[in-house]
């Protein structure tokens, strides 16, 4: 069949599909919500409703995730992208489970020090802002690479609701015009004052980005080409040319996205599927999810004193073991096995006291900062065919390298950060890093998201995952801890108070209102030292319950929502 004729019967079966589903489809949207015939949650309205639109149409939760990616990209712009990159974790309804790697790479002119003065000191800020930070993009590639294998309705309509949005223009929440105003100064410093984003923002004004609308034209009629070729490629060159960033044509010709054998452990009798390097997420999940099998939850209590010492003193074991040993498998031999072996972990958490805190620069050397709350955006979906999708996806930081491509209409990741830019000096989420994560051309950063999926009895249970740099692999594992040891349902679990602690620095982060004063001098007492920060993550996730039910779990510290089909 040729590709004319092709594209036309998938997009009458497509057409066919939604007139016979649509009489009884009803797409419902809000927090907590169940539904029977497909559920999602993500950052924004308007792509978990594309991606609900997309279910209800007969799709499978892989069209709806390449729908809600595309669509996150237009309306979530801080970091919902197609300039940056991400890792999908997936279940099919047959039991087959399979990750892809669509992170960023280092241009092929990266170099080790690349970041480093001549005194070999870090230059401020030269990995995390400005051209020079950018990682070669790699989500446009995942969307098509995960369609191609999974997906069943075409490509043309799974990127045309992000098309739309763009061209038509869409109402942005208080929260996007209060996160866009406090980066004017560093957009104006990145692109100068005529650029789109410059101005002073209000909730419901309208976003209209039509150069975005015509890269995704691009995209939409000649897949990979649309990007990493012709007018985008060359716009996307053009600002690297101007701004002394080092991706060339090579890189985008070179850029290729890495099927990966998830991370999967048992915790009790839930499989926990997660992604392997180069993300640390899947790694330090299990070892956390391992060494708590003999912890007494319920005697110890949520959010108690003593439940947050002991999660507190295996996370600082856990981030040590990711300082030295994460990186990119394919550059660096990970030693996987090990540190997800028993005995090895039995001896790594058997000196943990349960009323004294060990000192992080006992367990190993290391000067770390602040850490910063960061954003990159988790959505979570599951369809009625029990077909299963985490994807995480990021710029890095808020609006990325803050480089705006203004010709194509997109930003530029900052995702040069996540190396080790040099051993021991931390990065901006104040994680540290050794050889493992050394940069190296086509090399890729290492990463804490952890896109995860959860089966009981063999039967899928759980889709899960957030934003928040160093904190999503902590995030992921109370969300989970929640539900399996607390019984709270995935709205509750989303909802809870987090706290997080990561090895160096040498501190608990809590979240306003999340532990009350006993909690905090009983902590104090054992050594511990906390500070407060506004929120600690946003998840978004789904829970099948034991009626076949699906539950939307989406965090209200964003404008996240769950859209399921009624
Ligand atoms: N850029 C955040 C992460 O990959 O962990």
């Amino acid at each position: 069949m040729n590709k004319k004729i092709h594209l036309l019967v998938v997009g009458l079966l497509a057409l066919v599909a939604c007139q016979q589903t649509s009489k009884t489809s009803e797409i419902i949207t809000g927090r907590g919500i169940e539904a029977p015939n497909g559920m999602l949650a993500s950052a924004h309205p308007l792509a978990s409703k594309a991606g609900a639109e997309i279910l209800a149409q007969g799709g499978n939760a892989f069209d709806a995730a390449v729908c809600v990616h595309f669509a996150l990209a237009v309306v979530y712009p801080r970091a919902g992208n197609i300039g940056g990159g991400g890792f999908a974790v997936y279940r099919k309804n047959n039991g087959e489970t399979g990750t892809l790697d669509f992170r960023e790479k280092a241009p092929l002119q990266a170099s080790r020090n690349m970041y480093l003065d001549s005194m070999q000191n870090v230059i401020p800020d030269l990995s995390s802002t400005g051209a020079l930070s950018v990682g070669v993009p790699g989500s446009v590639q995942g969307m098509i690479d995960l369609h191609k294998k999974l997906g069943t309705i075409a490509f043309e309509n799974l990127i045309e609701p992000a098309i739309k949005l763009a061209e038509n223009g869409f109402a942005i929440t208080k929260d996007e015009a209060d996160k866009l105003n406090s980066y004017q100064e560093a957009f104006i410093k990145a692109n100068g004052t005529a650029m789109y984003f410059v101005k002073n923002w209000q909730a419901g004004d309208t976003m209209h980005l039509p150069a975005l609308a015509k890269t995704l034209k691009a995209i939409q009629k000649n897949g990979r080409d649309g990007f990493y070729k012709g007018d985008v490629a060359a716009a996307m060159l053009k600002k690297m040319n101007e701004k002394a960033g080092i991706i060339t044509q090579a890189d985008l010709d070179a850029y290729k996205t890495v099927w990966r054998k998830p991370i999967e452990i048992f915790y009790k009798n839930y499989k926990v599927i997660s992604m392997p390097p180069p993300s640390s997420g899947g790694i330090a999940l299990a070892q956390l999810l391992k060494g708590s099998e003999n912890f007494d939850w319920k005697a110890s209590g949520h959010n108690s004193a003593a439940t947050i010492h002991f999660t507190t003193e295996l996370q600082r074991r856990v981030y040590a073991d990711r300082a030295s040993y994460l990186g990119d498998p394919d550059f660096y031999p990970v030693p996987q096995q090990m540190l997800l072996d028993s005995t090895y972990l039995a001896q790594r958490f058997e000196n943990i006291k349960l009323n004294k805190k060990t000192n992080s620069s006992d367990i190993k050397e290391g000067s770390v900062e602040i850490i910063e709350s960061i954003e990159t955006t988790h959505f979570s979906i599951v369809d009625k065919q029990g077909n299963a999708i985490a994807i995480t996806t990021t710029l890095n930081g808020n609006y990325g390298s803050k480089v705006f491509v203004e010709n194509a209409g997109f930003f530029l990741n900052n995702e040069m950060d996540d190396f080790s830019v040099k051993p021991g000096v931390p990065n901006q989420f104040g994680l540290i890093g050794a050889e493992a994560n050394a940069i190296a051309p086509q090399k890729r950063m290492l990463s804490s998201m952890t896109p995860t999926i959860l089966e009981k009895n063999n039967e899928l249970f759980m889709v899960v995952g957030t934003p928040g740099g160093a904190t999503i692999i902590t995030l992921v594992y109370q969300a989970i801890i929640n539900v399996i040891e607390y019984d709270m349902d995935i709205q509750q679990a989303v909802d809870a108070k987090k706290t997080h602690s990561q090895w160096l620095p040498d501190i608990i982060l809590y979240e306003e209102n999340g532990l009350d004063s006993s909690i905090i001098k009983n902590l104090n007492q054992m050594g511990h030292v906390l500070e407060l920060r506004p929120y600690i993550g946003k998840l978004d996730a789904v829970l099948v319950l034991s009626n076949g039910m699906l539950q939307g779990g989406s965090d209200p510290r964003g404008d996240d929502i769950s859209a399921g089909v009624k």
